[in-house]
């Protein structure tokens, strides 16, 4: 059983909050209870979608659903570098884009439909600001990221993507963002070849990616780059009050 305290979460948005991530072999009862010895306030659970009886386990004990991720995997980089939309030019991110970055994410991010979003009882101003903050420290810390591309256009930063490795030659896509007026030109799908480029430069072999499941417009250049489905996981919220 793999959970522990967030001080993170806590201090982002208040209650004393700890995060889980659970495997088929979990008891929802042991999870449960260990929240309430450690006067946790808010459970955040993540389950595979495979874990019938644990879902419902965590339903009757009064958790909500709050999310449902889906994973795709390429098993064979695409290693050539798009051509890109004229009037737009490509960069790794420096420690000093940090805060272009962060703005960006919190343009692009704002309102999302991820879990924190999902969950009423959490500001929404904060729950905006994981966003912002995940991309910011993409670029100033190898911990967080190994890079980050940025998409320029004349008018500054117009897209980012962070990519992270996994280990074993895989790396993940973890947050990209393409600034609304510069959406619907098909600089998504650019970033998604850029990545593998870049990882194709560095010894990578496959990439992962993950979203909402709700969120079409990903899965959908996904699908025409040649990824596949892989996993899928729901995230629970649960409040001990
Ligand atoms: C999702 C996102 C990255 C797409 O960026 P984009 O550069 O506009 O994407 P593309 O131009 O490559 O287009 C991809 C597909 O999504 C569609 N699309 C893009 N923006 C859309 C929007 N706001 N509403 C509906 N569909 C949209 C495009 O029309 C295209 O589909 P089509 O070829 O069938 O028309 C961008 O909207 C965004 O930053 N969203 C907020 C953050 C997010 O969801 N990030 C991804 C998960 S980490």
């Amino acid at each position: 059983m793999d959970l522990q305290l967030s001080p993170l979460d806590q201090q982002r948005f208040g209650p004393v909050t700890a995060k889980a991530t659970l495997a088929d072999s979990d008891s929802a009862a042991a999870v449960q209870a260990w929240c309430r010895a450690q006067a946790v306030q808010l459970l955040i659970a993540r389950l595979p979608t495979s874990a019938i009886a644990l879902t419902q386990a965590l339903e009757a004990g009064g958790a909500r659903l709050a999310d449902t991720l889906v994973y795709y995997t390429r098993k064979a980089l695409a290693a050539s570098a798009p051509d890109l939309p004229a009037g737009y030019r490509w960069r790794l991110a420096t420690a000093a884009d940090a805060d272009a970055v962060a703005a960006l994410a919190g343009l692009t991010f704002a309102g999302y439909a991820g879990h924190y979003h999902a969950d009423a009882r959490l500001d929404r101003a904060a729950a905006d600001a994981v966003y912002a903050d995940w991309a910011a420290n993409s670029c100033r810390s190898a911990a967080v990221a190994d890079a980050v591309i940025l998409l320029e256009a004349a008018d500054g930063i117009a897209a980012f993507a962070t990519l992270k490795d996994r280990g074993q030659h895989v790396f993940e896509g973890v947050l990209f963002g393409v600034h609304p007026q510069h959406q619907g030109r098909g600089l998504y799908h650019c970033l998604m070849q850029l990545s593998q480029h870049w990882a194709a430069a560095g010894g990578f072999t496959q990439m992962l990616v993950s979203t909402q499941v709700t969120n079409l417009s990903v899965q959908k250049v996904w699908c025409r780059l040649g990824f596949e489905p892989s996993a899928s996981y729901y995230t629970f919220h649960q409040w001990f009050d």
